[in-house]
């Protein structure tokens, strides 16, 4: 029987692969309008941490059940259909769980993907995936950088913050990136082709690093992280700056810091958006084709961190939370 990894307790604090319990779920069958496949590559996202606590669920989604496969964009391949739009062997991309197979009928987030030969599948769970799009999303629609502003991303060294620091290095922005460890920032700039790494294990100060960093003053931040990280942040902006509001993960697990330098945005004339990758699914293929040819021509690199097979899952969601693996985390089923 196919196997899933079901959320067996609910998390309270940092998550440890006991939340998790993989077990063996029968094959459904297949009724008319819905179509079988079987997953390829699941994209390990912190966001979805927020949903796994107890009484968790929001206007954007619900919260995780007990002894339920866990939520999570997957790309799969049909295997058997009843649906017209999605024939077998069709490659897919959609929101449905850590499961061996998924039955879907091609609604939320499900569409057909067509994936180049030449690059590697699991690239389209990360830089041409949620995760490249919402990390292009974020820059270009709300950050709006332009050549030679300072633009500082919290959880630099993680799947979002990768692209967002070469994206807007590519832009012909400064670009400073806030990391846990010393060799996380030695690889953020030696690799990843930030100017600039600023890790909480060498420099605890935040507000000393960023004053040092950026002594005029941050025009764009990408936020991660939320709570003190923006906090601190806030009290560093340049007129006009823009902070882009993409993900709290500080919050996701530890009691919410509080934000008390709203006040900087007025003087400073700020803007602070938030934005949900989701709601610009129409420019998603666009969006795709644009990382598509960075990848190609060399301005863009994918950095992921690869974990194989389905049993895997808990331990590399662990480590991804809790900055143990570097890039987009993705797990591999072969
Ligand atoms: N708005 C949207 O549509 C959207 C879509 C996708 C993702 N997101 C958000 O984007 C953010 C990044 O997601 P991701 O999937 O790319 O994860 P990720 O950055 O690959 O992994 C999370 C990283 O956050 C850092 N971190 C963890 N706890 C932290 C803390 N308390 N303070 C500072 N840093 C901490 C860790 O790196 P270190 O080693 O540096 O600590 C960890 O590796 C999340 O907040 C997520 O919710 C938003």
């Amino acid at each position: 029987m196919p196997l899933a990894v079901n959320l067996a307790k609910y998390p309270s604090g940092p998550i440890t692969p006991e939340n998790f319990e993989v077990v063996e779920v029968p094959t459904p069958a297949v009724p008319e309008g819905w179509f079988l496949i079987r997953n390829r590559v699941f994209s390990l996202d912190a966001g979805f941490r927020q949903w796994m606590s107890e009484g968790a669920g929001d206007n954007y989604l619900s919260g995780m059940a007990l002894n339920e496969p866990v939520q999570s964009i997957v790309l799969g391949e049909v295997v058997e259909t009843r649906h017209p739009d999605y024939p077998v062997g069709t490659l897919v991309n959609a929101r449905t769980a850590w499961e061996e197979v998924s039955l879907l009928d091609g609604s939320d987030l499900c569409a057909p993907l067509q994936c180049a030969d030449d690059l590697p599948l699991q690239d389209y769970m990360s830089t041409l995936g949620p995760t490249g799009i919402t990390a292009w999303l974020g820059l270009f629609r709300i950050g709006l950088p332009k050549a030679g502003d300072v633009v500082v991303v919290s959880a630099a060294g993680g799947a979002v913050g990768t692209i967002v620091g070469q994206l807007a290095k590519a832009a012909g922005c400064r670009t400073i990136g806030l990391v846990s460890s010393s060799a996380k920032a030695q690889w953020l700039t030696d690799e990843v082709g930030y100017d600039v790494a600023i890790s909480r294990e060498a420099q605890p100060d935040l507000a000393a690093a960023l004053a040092d960093a950026a002594p005029t003053g941050i025009d764009l931040f990408f936020d991660n992280v939320g709570g003190g990280v923006l906090n601190t942040a806030m009290q560093h902006l340049r007129e006009g700056a823009r902070l882009v509001l993409c993900g709290a993960i500080s919050q996701y697990e530890s009691e919410v810091q509080p934000i008390t330098h709203s006040w900087e945005l007025v003087t400073k004339r700020a803007r602070m958006e938030g934005f949900m990758f989701s709601d610009y699914v129409d420019e998603f293929p666009e969006v795709m084709a644009t990382l598509e040819s960075a990848l190609r021509d060399g301005t863009l690199k994918t950095f992921d961190q690869q974990y194989n097979g389905i049993e895997q899952t808990p331990q590399a969601f662990c480590d991804m939370m809790h900055g143990a693996s570097r890039g987009k985390c993705l797990v591999l089923l072969g």
